[in-house]
């Protein structure tokens, strides 16, 4: 039984609650007459002997029925499961409302609790499901039960305010899932003003947390920093998860690194505006939450109305940052990523925006297209300028027709010619937004996000539509599903190309302004749920500016997201590393681009390129018919290497064994198949070093047992000596050099 419920253990602990997974267990009691949740234990399998002396005992006499006199400092350092605001809990608390008269404090008392078989569906937003989403793409959740669930209500009395707190245990995978439903079951309306979706109150094991940051070009940076007094906080007040922060943290013990260590990590699925807060509080005591930025978060809850806060998934690892990685990477293989596409390999794409940018027609694309072909490029993208008057970045989003001009005969003629080449065709879509200078913006200047009165602020030239509106919303579906309709588009790059500013609807009424943030988002959500439900052959791809909303809430509905419009394969090292610390690596778009790189004006070895790309979802972003005939000569190469290894990719076990953000000049990781049969790690030497003799480097994850033959070297191993004592990167000479180091099982001993 992964979830099991404890009576009376002490006359303290009325209920105890323990989920276990294969390797984790999560623990909250119900203290006191008062029936508080507490927050017990979160980490290694715990035994379940003596359950009654795990919470600490320090603070048991101040439980409010024995000490009401100090009721206040209980509330201040008692270890909270979901802590309400303003009553005497001074940390950063989980809920708050603003109710008719004004006032803000809460108490949060247990109610009830229910196992369930599975996972409900969080409605209207995107979260982890049970069993394997079916292969048509569908969206059914809870298919197969290999999860189960406990929902535990919790009560504040004066209000009425019901919290369901559901907890999902997916034992195999050792993961938990958290998220929250706030019920008005009062008889007044109140306004939700924070709901966050988890937390973690602990003791302070000298922490540290590791988090995500970045700019455009640069996305998921990696950062690590101690934990202090005070709070830290990784956030996005943005309208999407960002460039700028990533909506994950982790608090690590120090000393931690890839094999050891302990991990607490948190991960939000959630595309919109997030806060992750860490504080050290005067015990030493350490509280984590995660949700929806509560500011300008304003959200109205009439009687018997409920609000659905999106879900957070909790990993523990007892072996560092490696561990957590890899639970990571499998949950979202099996219980995120959906669709014809989540376990197959993906068609290798040619897209023409570096290559052609805005200057395009049908006949340049299919001359790259009919160049690409030959080479073993399986599918032609049309970048952003294919529509309205749109030659540059300053005008006509919003109008979805083809521009005749430049595509006579239009996205039919193009998609059917495109395809007679053997090649499948895919089409650019930035649905979400509104340019100034356009036919829509002419007949509907209402339709943009903005604030009545006041001139809103520009961003790349556009607006973003207000999809909080049924009519903005039912019109761009219309839009989309039009031109998805009109030819054969097997793939859509879905870009958002700015983010939120100047809050304001034009019909929003005032007291529910503060729904806007969050409204938007559910409306992303609505149409990206409606083109995976009617268009479930088309390969969906998320993409924000690059990697601006690389978030596991985008997963749910694209199993590829764009890593990043830095292309530099130097520069992907990095963002590449900090993406895949959580994410699998056959969601990272990755591409070989042209060089000097167009960001960068860095030039790195095509090979180089072609070796960091394979590490993603693998494609071009360059004109074929203009590169140099010896790169050119190397596609049919690399693209015969994507279909040697892509299985191994896309599924194997990820491991990091160097990193050039640390080490500055050399980078390495690699996917270990699942059975240790085969592996493939990218060796990059990115500044070579003279006079330097030993480039060892130890593998990981391999059978200690088993034999093992490096591809096109002489040689047997045993994976005990690759592992300890390791493996020479020899005749590497020069900067931006790279290898594949393909490792293969084989029976003989000798070699
Ligand atoms: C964004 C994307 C790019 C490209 C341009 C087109 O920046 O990240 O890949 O599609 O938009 O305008």
């Amino acid at each position: 039984m992964a979830i099991k419920c404890y009576e009376n253990l002490t006359t303290e602990i009325k209920k105890l609650f323990k989920l276990d997974t294969k390797n984790t267990s999560y623990v909250m009691a119900v203290v006191d007459e008062e029936m508080f949740l507490g927050h017990v234990y979160y980490g290694a399998l715990l035994n379940d002997y003596h359950l009654g002396h795990i919470l600490r005992t320090g603070e048991i006499p101040f439980v409010p029925s024995k000490n009401n006199r100090d009721r206040g400092a209980f509330l201040d350092t008692f270890p909270m499961e979901y802590p309400a605001h303003g009553l005497g809990d001074y940390r950063e608390d989980c809920i708050s409302i603003e109710t008719e008269s004004g006032n803000t404090g809460l108490s949060l008392q247990f109610v009830s609790a229910e196992i369930i078989s599975g996972k409900p569906a969080l409605s209207g937003l995107p979260a982890t499901f049970s069993g394997n989403a079916s292969s048509d793409g569908s969206v059914s959740c809870g298919d197969k039960e290999d999860c189960s669930s406990l929902e535990i209500i919790c009560e504040d009395s004066s209000t009425g305010l019901r919290a369901a707190l559901l907890y999902t245990v997916f034992e195999d995978c050792d993961v938990i899932t958290r998220s929250v439903r706030v019920i008005n079951g009062g008889e007044k309306a109140f306004y939700l003003k924070r709901v966050f979706s988890a937390c973690l109150d602990m003791d302070n094991k000298d922490f540290e947390v590791v988090s995500l940051h970045g700019g455009w070009a640069r996305e998921r940076q990696l950062q690590r920093v101690p934990v202090s007094h005070g709070k830290f906080s990784v956030e996005s007040l943005r309208g999407e998860s960002s460039h700028q922060d990533h909506p994950f943290a982790a608090l690590v013990t120090k000393g931690t690194g890839q094999e050891q260590g302990e991990v607490y990590a948190m991960h939000f699925v959630y595309s919109g505006n997030f806060k992750i807060s860490v504080q050290n509080d005067q015990f030493d005591q350490v509280r984590m939450v995660m949700g929806i930025h509560p500011e300008d978060f304003k959200w109205q809850l009439k009687p018997g109305e409920e609000f659905q806060a999106p879900e957070a998934v909790l990993v523990y690892s007892g072996e560092g940052l490696g561990r957590m990685t890899r639970t990571f990477h499998d949950f979202y293989r099996k219980h995120l990523i959906r669709g014809i596409y989540k376990d197959k390999k993906r068609p290798i794409l040619i897209n023409n925006w570096e290559a052609t940018y805005f200057d395009f027609n049908t006949e340049k694309l299919i001359g790259i297209a009919r160049e690409a072909s030959r080479l073993g490029i399986e599918m032609l993208v049309m970048d952003d300028g294919w529509f309205g008057k749109r030659n540059n970045d300053d005008c006509a989003l919003g109008d979805w027709t083809v521009n005749e001009e430049k595509l006579p005969g239009g996205l039919k003629y193009l998609a059917d010619e495109i395809n007679k080449l053997g090649m499948k065709f895919g089409i650019w879509l930035e649905p979400e937004m509104i340019s100034p200078d356009s036919d829509l913006y002419r007949a509907h200047p209402d339709w943009a996000i903005a604030i009545p009165g006041r001139e809103g602020t520009l961003s790349r030239h556009q607006y973003v539509l207000d999809l909080t509106r049924e009519d903005v919303l039912e019109h761009t579906w219309e839009s989309i599903s039009k031109v998805l309709q009109s030819a054969n588009i097997e793939y859509v790059k879905w870009d958002m190309n700015r983010q939120l500013t100047d809050i304001g609807s034009a019909i929003l009424p005032a007291e529910r302004m503060g729904e806007l943030y969050h409204r938007y988002v559910l409306g992303v959500y609505e149409l990206q749920r409606r083109l995976t439900e009617q268009f479930p052959n088309v390969l969906l791809e998320n993409c924000s500016g690059g990697g601006g909303r690389f978030d596991p809430g985008m997963l749910y509905y694209s199993p590829q997201i764009w890593c990043s419009d830095d292309t530099d394969a130097i520069e992907r090292l990095k963002i590449q590393e900090g993406t895949a610390l959580i994410y699998p690596l056959s969601t990272m778009g990755a591409h070989v681009s042209d060089c000097p790189n167009h960001i960068l004006g860095r030039t790195v070895p095509f090979e180089t390129r072609g070796h960091v790309a394979l590490s993603g979802t693998f494609g071009y972003e360059l004109d074929v018919t203009k590169i140099s005939g010896e790169e050119r000569d190397m596609i049919p190469e690399q693209t015969a290497m994507y279909h040697k290894y892509n299985d191994l990719v896309r599924e194997g076990d990820y491991y990091r064994i160097a990193s050039y953000r640390e080490n500055h000049y050399f980078d390495c990781c690699g996917v270990v198949k699942k059975d240790k049969k085969e592996a493939l790690f990218t060796f990059v030497q990115v500044l070579g070093r003279p006079n330097y003799h030993s480039r060892k480097i130890c593998f990981k994850g391999l059978a200690p047992e088993k034999y093992y033959r490096i591809e096109g070297e002489d040689g047997v191993y045993t994976g005990d000596v690759l592992m300890k004592a390791g493996y020479l990167v020899q005749n590497l000479t020069g900067d931006f050099k790279s290898r594949l180091i393909h490792i293969v099982e084989t029976e003989e001993a000798n070699g």
